[in-house]
C-alpha cells in the first residue's frame, strides 16, 4: 500500500450517469470490501466511466460506515442479505453525511431507484422495505441519532467510524492525539506534490500554478498541496516529470536518508543506497531527484518483492527521466538476492527500509482500510518488519544510515520496533528524526504542525547510525 496515489476525482463530462447507477455500484464495492477485498480492486471492476463517482460516494460511505451500521441495527434488527445491507447502509452513510453534493431525499429516492432497478431479484424485491427503513431516518433522524450517541455499545464506533479495538489502541497509545488523529482519518486528504528541484525551484512552480489559475500553499521543503484536487493529466507539469503526486510526510523521507550522508566514503566509487521496499517508487524517485539536484555521485538500487509493482517503479521512474537498478527480491533473504544477481558481500552507504504495515496512517487515503484489518495483523507485520531490519542491518557499511519508516500510527510498527532493534544491537544508535507524525488535517489547529509540513499522512521515521567508517 502506498501514500502517494491519490484517489481520481470527478472529471466534467458531458452527461454524468445517474446517480442510482452509481449507488448500485458504490454499495457492490462496499459488499466487496465487507467480504475482505481492497476497495482500490473493486473499483478497478466498475465501468471507466462511472468509475470517479463511484469512488468519490464508496469512499465517503467507508469513512461513515460506523454510524450507517448503527443507525441499520435500529431500523432493522434483522441484519437484511448482504447486497441489500451494503446498498442500506451507503444510503444511510450518505445521508447521516453532512458535506455531500446530494441532499439526503435524493439520496434515499435514487437508493431506491437503485434497488428497484438490480439484476439480482433478492435486491429488487426488497426495494420497499428499503423505502420504509430509509423514510423512517429522514422522519426520525435527529431521534435515531441521538439514540445510537447515547447507548455506550455504539455510539464510539458510531461517532469515530473505525473498529472499536482500533479506537482503544490508539486512545491508550496516543492518549492527547487520538481524537484528532481519527478526526483526520474522516477526512479525504489534500492533493500535495513534490517538485522535482532538478527542474526548478519550488516558488517557481507556485508562480507558475497561479498563471495557471490554480491556488496552491507551500506545504514543506519540496512539497505544494492544491485547495482543489485534479486528476494527474491536469496538472501543470506532471506528464514533463516537473512534479509528481506524493504526500507531505512521505516526502521528508529522502532527504532524512541523504542529509548529512558523508559524501562518497570510498574514494573512487559512487554512494550505494537501497531502497529495500520500493514500489512503487515514491520515494525511489525522491531519493533519484534529490542525487541530481545535489550533485552527487550515486547508484540506487531498489528492491520489491512483488514483480508486477516493480513494473510501476519503472513506469514512475521513466516518466520523471530516473534511473535505477529495480530488482524483484525478498529484501530479507539471502537466497532471493542471490537469485537476483546481487552478491553476498554487497553493502550500502545509505538504506531506506519504508517497511510493508498496516497502513494505519493513510486511512483517509484509503478508507476501506481501517475496514479490512483485524488487530492481530499489527503483530503479524511488527515480526515481518523486525525481520527485514534484521537481515539489512548486515548490508550497512560501517558509518552508513538506515531509515526505518512505515505509514502506520501503531507502536508496534514505529517507537516500540525501533527501540526492540537498538536494545539487540549495540552498534546501532539514533539520529535525529521525526518518530511518530500523526495523520494531520489542513483544517485542523495548528497544534498538531510538526516540521512545517501540514495534511499529511501517519508515518513513522527513525533513523539509525552504524558505527565505524
Ligand atoms: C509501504 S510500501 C513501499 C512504498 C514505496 N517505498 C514508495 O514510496 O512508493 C511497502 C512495499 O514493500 C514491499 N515488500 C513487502 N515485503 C517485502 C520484502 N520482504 N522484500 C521487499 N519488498 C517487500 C511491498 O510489495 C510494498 O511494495
Amino acid at each position: 500500500m502506498t501514500a502517494d496515489v491519490s484517489p481520481p476525482v470527478p472529471s466534467a463530462s458531458a452527461r454524468a450517469p445517474e446517480l442510482w447507477q452509481q449507488l448500485q455500484a458504490a454499495a457492490q464495492v462496499l459488499a466487496a470490501v465487507r467480504a475482505g477485498r481492497s476497495a482500490s480492486d473493486a473499483i478497478e471492476a466498475v465501468a471507466a466511466g462511472l468509475r470517479p463517482g463511484v469512488q468519490a460516494l464508496a469512499y465517503a460511505a467507508l469513512r461513515g460506515l460506523g454510524r450507517a451500521e448503527a443507525l441499520r441495527a435500529l431500523l432493522a434488527p434483522r441484519k437484511p442479505v448482504p447486497a441489500v445491507d451494503a446498498l442500506l447502509c451507503l444510503a444511510l452513510a450518505l445521508a447521516s453525511t453532512q458535506a455531500q453534493d446530494y441532499d439526503a431525499h435524493t439520496l434515499v429516492n435514487q437508493a431506491v431507484e437503485a434497488a428497484k432497478r438490480h439484476g439480482s431479484r433478492s435486491v429488487s424485491n426488497s426495494a420497499g422495505f428499503l423505502n420504509a427503513c430509509l423514510r423512517r431516518f429522514l422522519r426520525e433522524r435527529v431521534d435515531l441519532l441521538a439514540d445510537i450517541d447515547e447507548d455506550p455499545a455504539t455510539a464510539l464506533v458510531a461517532r469515530w467510524n473505525h473498529p472499536r479495538w482500533w479506537i482503544e489502541r490508539l486512545r491508550q497509545e496516543a492518549p492527547a492525539h487520538w481524537q484528532a488523529v481519527l478526526d483526520a482519518n474522516n477526512n479525504p486528504p489534500p492533493l500535495t506534490l513534490r517538485v522535482n528541484l532538478a527542474q526548478g525551484p519550488v516558488e517557481t512552480y507556485l508562480a507558475d500554478l497561479q498563471v495557471a489559475g490554480l491556488a496552491a500553499w507551500r506545504n514543506g521543503a519540496q512539497g505544494v498541496t492544491l485547495e482543489q484536487p485534479l486528476p494527474v493529466h491536469r496538472i501543470p507539469g506532471f506528464a514533463q516529470g516537473r512534479v509528481s503526486v506524493q504526500d507531505a510526510a512521505a516526502q521528508l523521507a529522502a532527504p532524512l536518508l541523504l542529509d548529512d550522508l558523508p559524501a562518497a566514503r570510498t574514494p573512487g566509487r559512487p554512494i550505494r543506497v537501497l531502497d529495500a521496499c520500493a514500489a512503487p517508487g515514491g520515494k525511489t524517485a525522491h531519493l533519484l531527484e534529490l542525487i541530481a539536484a545535489r550533485g552527487l555521485d550515486a547508484e540506487v538500487i531498489a528492491l520489491d518483492v512483488d514483480a508486477e509493482r516493480c513494473r510501476r517503479i519503472d513506469e514512475n521512474l521513466q516518466r520523471l527521466g530516473l534511473r535505477a537498478q529495480v530488482v524483484a527480491a525478498d529484501a530479507g533473504q539471502a537466497a532471493a538476492w542471490r537469485a537476483a544477481g546481487l552478491g553476498d558481500d554487497l553493502r550500502f552507504d545509505a538504506i531506506l527500509l519504508d517497511a510493508p504495515c498496516t497502513a494505519s496512517g493513510i486511512v483517509r487515503r484509503h478508507p476501506d482500510v481501517r475496514w479490512l484489518r483485524r488487530e492481530s495483523d499489527i503483530a503479524n507485520l511488527a515480526r515481518q518488519q523486525a525481520r527485514l531490519l534484521a537481515a539489512l542491518w548486515p548490508r550497512l557499511l560501517p558509518g552508513g544510515r538506515m531509515l526505518y519508516c512505515t505509514c502506520s500510527v501503531f507502536k508496534a510498527e514505529g517507537e516500540e520496533q525501533v527501540l526492540a532493534f537498538l536494545a539487540h544491537n549495540k552498534e546501532a544508535s539514533l539520529r535525529p528524526a521525526p518518530g511518530h507524525l500523526w495523520p494531520h488535517s489542513a483544517i485542523q489547529s495548528e497544534a498538531l504542525t510538526d516540521n512545517a509540513i501540514r495534511g499529511h499522512d501517519g508515518f513513522y521515521y527513525a533513523l539509525l547510525s552504524k558505527e565505524g567508517g
